[in-house]
């Protein structure tokens, strides 16, 4: 598919692709809600695969222009809101909810709102963002809803499912994807291995899909 993606937007990459084939098995005639949405890209491959409606959230400004202009130039109709994570639609219940958060860990707590970097800093273990949609998620799903999370293993997928059981959910890794680091980890691969989050001279990550419903 091809995105418009402005500088400061996150252009869609292997984890967006890895949760996108998920995410068309599941969205058929359902509502949708991605959270985190970028250039719209999950947002636009839900459409495609026939939502019943589609619901887009991004902190950003340009992410949401971008989203909108995708929307129109694929001529799907996706709703597109800019706010915090599910502020933006604190009453509202969904069928699917997907979210490629950020998740790569990074040197302080203090996570970056208006530079691109707000698209993979995740707080030094790469959680902030990850611990706040488990937590959340079950009370914006509807009693047969499902979300969907992308995740690098760096920040532990046992940590997620553990997390989204107290929750309420069930969850479980459905899929796993080995690729080379990208720019970022590698930028910070002295700072992982010092961290011990991952073994001296790994540069290799795992990505993982992890799937979950209420129990
Ligand atoms: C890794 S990018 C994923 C973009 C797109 N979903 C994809 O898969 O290509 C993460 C996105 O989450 C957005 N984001 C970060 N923190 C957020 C928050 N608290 N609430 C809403 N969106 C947020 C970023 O602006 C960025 O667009």
């Amino acid at each position: 598919m091809i995105l418009f993606c402005p500088p400061g937007v996150y252009r869609a990459q292997s984890d967006t692709d890895l949760l996108a084939g998920h995410l068309a098995h599941h969205a058929g005639g359902r509502h949708v809600l991605d959270l985190g949405t970028g250039t719209g890209a999950l947002a636009l491959t839900a459409a495609r695969a026939g939502a019943a409606s589609v619901t887009a959230v991004d902190l950003s400004r340009r992410c949401v222009a971008a989203t909108r202009f995708n929307g129109l130039l694929h001529r799907s109709s996706v709703r597109v809101h800019r706010g915090d994570l599910f502020e933006p639609v604190r009453d509202q219940r969904f069928d699917v909810i997907v979210a490629n958060p950020p998740y790569v860990p990074s040197r302080g707590a203090v996570l970056p709102r208006h530079t691109v970097a707000r698209s993979w800093d995740g707080g030094p273990d790469g959680r902030a963002v990850l611990d706040r949609i488990c937590d959340a998620a079950a009370a914006h799903l509807r009693p047969d809803g499902v979300l969907l999370l992308v995740h690098s293993e760096v920040c532990d997928p046992q940590v997620t499912i553990d997390r989204l059981a107290t929750a309420g959910l069930v969850a479980d890794v459905v899929d796993r994807a080995c690729i080379p680091f990208g720019p970022v980890m590698r930028s910070r691969a002295g700072m992982l291995e010092r961290r011990g989050l991952i073994p001296p001279g790994e540069r290799l990550e795992e990505l993982v899909v992890v799937e979950a419903r209420r129990g």
